[in-house]
Order: structure tokens, then sequence, then C-alpha cells
């Protein structure tokens, strides 16, 4: 039986590019579903786009001094070009600024206002004196007052994942120069959220398939405080215009216009292919809507999606919400602000795509938070990519290749080894499907590697390189059923490595696109005897330790000038940076690397051991007048007690210190 799918992943804000956190917990598993589903024969549309509104483009657009739609245009193009080089299959990459998607959003907005669901209503809101706008939002941080955690945004608090409401903050300050705000009267638009709270809490309850961090934290939030009222409208340029007269200068809410986009951009799809109407198929009738997310966009996918479809009243309730966890950098969350970070352009710069799907499936953060290693990136893929399925492949086809003249061997009976591989094979197909099914393509994946596994001890016990000469028949027997092998395997790794599922396809010699095979092909011996194979090519190669050297080292760089995001003034000023002028400078016994520097700061000496040794003889050094952090709490390096810190810029050709522009009595203040 054909089923319809309609698959989305959460749209991902153009405000800067993706890195590979959100491939692991979105994208990849997404793609996996979609590309899976399609080769099962199922009806699938995938859909994706930008997400373009909202404080995260603006706040980002003002700290660069340029429009917001320069920075939606810029990061939509590096976004899609990032998904594109990891081979993410979507139907259509969309964007939330267009067109269709505003007539869409207003008409959604309209509609719930004339059925009574969208209300006006006086607030207090937050207002910056000092930036003379409105704070919603990202354009505000402060403490949680739900978990206390420091750092949560006016909508929502990461680390407890609760939306919030900005005045709900504690010690708010701006986020753009550092200023509390006051508060200020304003009219925005309240959608009645709170009258859905029992038919939600229905739906959560009836979705027993649904993971538990969603139907769990769901049904705990209603129990613990309901389901309130929330604000969807926003004083702000950078927008949807709320559709009302009254509403001059009003935008919709970012999280009200953004899961709108679905729809939108299954509408534009279906106009793009010339069947204008098609995408009601896939919101009205017989589909399953799956929508993949990270976990911090679960209440919003959870609660007022469906709240919202509901009271639209035309459109199905998402069927399935697979909410993934997040993925750890080298034991630290990560944090763009800080560059703990991989991008995903930059990761696609040095390495395959498909190592990347491999680790972060294999690796995925499903149930718990994960980390992504860069040693243990290199393991996996060395020893179980290379090691297990490459070399599978190419022991097998290397040896078709030079001792069968490239044909496949005839086989001859099979004995009970042969038999068991051959159940294998056919057994694989849906033990995998089934994993994949159920939302788990970590574990599809092993079961992959634990057939490739299975295939290289089959290889190894049946000898075929000593059989070739005492026994070709059953060498034949044996090559014959490694060929089918890795025949089946590159259908049941198409889903997971799309572009090495496809050279393994040329590789076999077998025509067209592997992802147009349907999944239960794995279980045919596909391949007839006599069969061309063409030259096999290594299908992964090894990662060496300097590359993996190399990446490691960029995050050790980082740690050691970490700085938060926004300091106020207040914080700035704790630091006592004074110019100092060298007097003396030796280098430090044993050490390659340091020096012992004697600084004057107004008339007084201090000891300060600088890791210059390598960039800057001692004698350049002395006579400079150079910037010093004196209140640092001294430490001991290398047995000399370091009293302060030297400022240096520091490119890829080391450090170079800062000095003043003329010259500055010793002990004069920096700010
Ligand atoms: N832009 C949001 C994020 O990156 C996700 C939006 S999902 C949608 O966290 F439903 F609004 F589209
Ligand atoms: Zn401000």
């Amino acid at each position: 039986m054909v089923e319809k799918f309609l698959v989305t992943a959460a749209l991902p804000y153009a405000s800067g590019p993706r890195h590979i956190g959100h491939a692991a917990g979105v994208y990849i598993p997404a793609d996996i579903y979609a590309r899976y589903n399609r080769m099962k024969g199922n009806d699938v549309v995938f859909i994706c786009g930008t997400d373009e509104h909202g404080t995260p483009i603006t706040v980002q657009a003002i700290q660069e001094g340029v429009k917001p739609i320069d920075i939606a245009d810029r990061y939509h193009k590096v976004i899609k070009e990032s998904f594109d080089r990891l081979g993410f299959s979507f139907d259509n990459f969309s964007r939330t600024t267009r067109e269709i998607h505003y007539r869409l959003a207003q008409d959604f907005f309209l509609t719930l206002y004339k059925k009574g669901y969208i209300y006006e209503r006086r607030m207090k809101l937050l207002y910056c004196p000092n930036c003379k706008r409105f704070l919603p939002d990202r354009y505000v941080e402060g403490i949680c007052p739900h978990c206390g955690s420091e750092g949560a945004r006016g909508d929502q608090c990461d680390a407890c994942g609760r939306v919030l409401n900005t005045v709900d903050l504690i010690h708010p300050h701006c986020t753009i120069c550092g200023t509390p705000p006051t508060t200020r009267e304003s009219t925005q638009w309240f959608f009645k959220l709170s009258a859905f709270e029992g038919a939600i809490k229905n739906m959560l309850e009836e979705s027993r398939h649904w993971p538990d961090n969603v139907r769990n934290f769901c049904l705990q939030l209603i129990e613990k405080e309901g389901l309130k009222d929330r604000d969807i409208t926003r004083d702000m340029e950078w927008g949807i215009p709320v559709p009302l007269p009254e509403a001059k200068g009003k935008v919709l809410y970012v999280w009200f216009d953004a899961p709108i986009g679905y729809i939108s951009a299954t509408k534009e799809w279906a106009q793009q292919i010339g069947q204008p109407e098609r995408w009601r198929e896939y919101w009205q009738g017989n589909v399953k809507i799956v929508h993949f997310l990270a976990k911090d966009n679960i209440p919003f996918h959870a609660l007022i999606w469906p709240a919202m479809l509901m009271a639209y009243g035309d459109f199905n309730l998402p069927w399935m919400i697979p909410a993934y966890e997040h993925l750890n950098l080298e034991g630290r969350k990560m944090s763009t602000s800080r560059g703990w970070v991989v991008e995903l352009n930059d990761f696609l710069d040095e390495f395959d795509p498909d190592m990347l799907r491999y680790y972060l499936t294999i690796n995925a953060p499903q149930r718990r938070d994960v980390d992504f290693y860069w040693k243990e990136f290199q393991r996996r893929v060395n020893d179980e990519l290379a090691d297990i399925i490459g070399n599978l492949i190419h022991r097998t086809l290397s040896f078709i290749y030079n001792n069968f003249d490239g044909k496949i061997p005839t086989p001859s009976e099979f004995d009970e080894q042969d038999k068991e591989m051959i159940r294998l094979i056919k057994g694989a197909p849906l033990t995998v499907g089934k994993h994949i099914e159920e939302f788990n393509s970590s574990a599809g994946l092993k079961e992959v590697i634990k057939l490739a596994r299975f295939g290289n001890k089959y290889f190894n016990d049946k000898q075929p390189w000593r059989t070739l000469k005492e026994d070709p028949k059953k060498c034949a027997t044996t090559l014959y059923i490694c060929a089918q092998l890795a025949r089946s395997l590159a259908i049941l790794l198409a889903p997971y490595l799309p572009f090495a599922s496809q050279g393994l396809w040329k590789s076999l010699n077998l025509r067209g696109d592997i992802h147009r095979q349907r999944w239960e092909a794995a279980v045919e011996l596909g391949l007839k005897p006599g069969q061309h194979i063409n030259k096999p090519e290594p299908l992964f190669t090894k990662l060496s330790d300097e590359v993996i050297k190399k990446q490691e080292g960029k995050l050790q760089a980082l740690l050691k000038f970490q700085a938060p995001s926004v300091v106020s003034e207040q914080d700035f000023a704790k630091l006592d940076i004074r110019v100092g002028k060298i007097v003396r400078a030796e280098p430090v016994p044993k050490s390659k690397k340091l020096l012992k520097l004697s600084v004057d700061i107004s008339g007084k000496r201090r000891t300060i051991v600088a890791g210059l040794a390598q960039h800057y003889s001692p004698k350049e050094l002395v006579g400079k007048e150079v910037a010093v952090v004196v209140n640092l709490k001294p430490v001991q390096i290398m047995g000399i007690r370091s009293e302060g810190m030297l400022l240096a810029a520091e490119d890829e050709k080391g450090p170079s210190i800062l000095t003043t522009d003329r010259p500055v009595k010793a002990g004069a203040r920096v700010r």
C-alpha cells in the first residue's frame, strides 16, 4: 500500500550559517526518513526553507549595520549551499519572505481573527530608552524565571526549553546596548491558546507513538501551568504586516508565521510542478505529516502549531514529531556567538559529506545529548566506514576484477555458510527499514554495519585467495555472494550515504539512479552471473592524524580567547588595562615559547610571563609600550609568578603585541 507523507525539517533561521549540530538533530534524520520512504514506493513530499523573520535576523542586521533582507539573502544562500552539499533531498527549499507565504500567513491571521480566536489587548512591554525601541524576543536577555539560568532570551530559555515572555525575565538587559529596559504600553494581538487546552491535551494523550521528550514534556507543561493565550504580534518593521487597518507598525510574531511556511512551501512546490492544487493532498487528505525538529522547537510544534491548525480548521494535525536532543562539541555546549561550532560549509570544504552523515547518524542525539569529538569522528570513519564497509566492498570488487575478468562469477551449490550469508542479506532490509520507520535511523545504520562486518568474516572464513586455485567453483560461489552483498549494501546505504551508495552502484555497473531503486530490491540476489563490473575505486579514504589535529587545533585556539557575546560597560570596567613599558626581557629556561618580561607601570615593576619567544626576540621587546591587564589574579608559570597579561592580536602568523600610537606615559589607563 502506498502511503502519503509530508515530511518537514524545521525551517532554519537565515541569521547565520548552520552548524553540524543542526545537521545532526534535524536535517540528516529527516533526509534519511524521506529518502527511505521514497525507496519504499511511498508518496513523499519533503519540505524545508529558511525562516527569515523575527529578531534572530534583525538583531544580526543591527549588529552588522545592514538591512534584514540582506542578512536573509546572504544566509539563505549559505544555508542552501551547505544543504545541497550534504545531499538533502528537499522537494522544495523555500523562504518565508516569499509572496505566497505572506498571503497564507495573513490569511491564517484573518481566519483566526474572524473566528474569534484572536483578540487585542494593551500590555506593558520592555522598551530600551537608549536604543529607543521596544525589545521583543531576542532583543532582550536575562535570567530565566523558571530555571534560573542566565542568558535566557526574551522568547525562550535554552536551558529548560520553556517559552517565555520578555517581561518575565529577571534582570533583563538590551541585547544590542546592554541597557536595562524600562516598560511601555503597547497594543498587541493575542491567540486564544487557552481555548484549545482540552483538545491539545487529548491530542497528546492519543499520540502514544510520539517520543517522550515531546509527549511527556508537553503534558507536564499543561499539567503545571496550563495553556495561556500568547501574543502573536510585535512592534517591529521587519516581518509580515498584521492585516488589520488599526495595526500599523505591527508585524506577526515569527513563530506565528514560520510554521505556516510548511504549508506555503508545499503550495509553492505544487505550483512548481504545474499542479497547483496538489498541495492539498498533503495537508488535507489521508497523509502522515512528520515534523522533524530540535528539542527547543517542541512547544511551538506540539502545542501552539496544532492549536493554530485546529483554529484554522482545514488541515491535518501532525502525525509525528521526532524531536532531537543536542549535539555538544568536544565536551562543551555549542555556541555560535563564541565560535564553539563547526559550520557545515567549513566542514564540507575538508571532508566528504557522507562521512558527516555517517558519524552524525551512528552517534545521533536521538534520546539524549551526545558529543562530536574529532578523534571519535576519525575513529569511526576509519574503523567502521573505511575498514568495515569500504574494505568489504573493495576486496570483493577487486577480487572479481582481477581474478574473474571483471565479471560476476557463476555460483555452484551453496554450503551452510553461504546460505547463512544469503539469509542475512535477505533479512536486512526489513530490520533496517523497521528502525527507520520507528525514527531510529541510528539503529538501522548499525544493522547495516553488522551485515558488512558479517560479510568480512564470511570473506575471511571462505579464504577465496586459497580456493581460487584449490577449489575454483567454491571461490566463484563465495565471490558471487559477496558481490550480491555489495549490491544490497548499496541499496541499504542509499538513504544514509547518498553519494557513496551511488558510487558503489556505478562500480557494480548498475544503471540509473540508486535512489530510484525499490528498497525491497535489496533482498534479491540481483546481479546476473557474467555481468561486467567497472574498475573498482576505494569508496572512502581514511582520515590522517594531521587533518584531525588541525581541526582540534582550531578549537583549542578558541578556548584561549573565549569571550561572552555581550558584556555591560560595568563588566568591561572591571578590567584594569594600563600602558606598560617593557624594561627587561629574557628567555625562560627550559621553555621554547615563554619570555619573562619586566614591565614598568607607573614606576612599579611587574613580572609578566608571555608566550612570545617564538615570535619576538628579547631585544626587540625592550622599550616597547604595551597594553597590560594589571588586575588579573597572578599565576605561577614554570615557577615564575606572572602578574598580568600582555594584550596581543593573534592570527595564523602568530601574536602581534598591541602598542600605543604615540609615546604615552607608563601607567596610563586603556579603555
Ligand atoms: N527557525 C526556527 C529555528 O531555527 C525553527 C522554525 S520551525 C518552523 O529554531 F516551524 F517555524 F518553521
Ligand atoms: Zn538598547
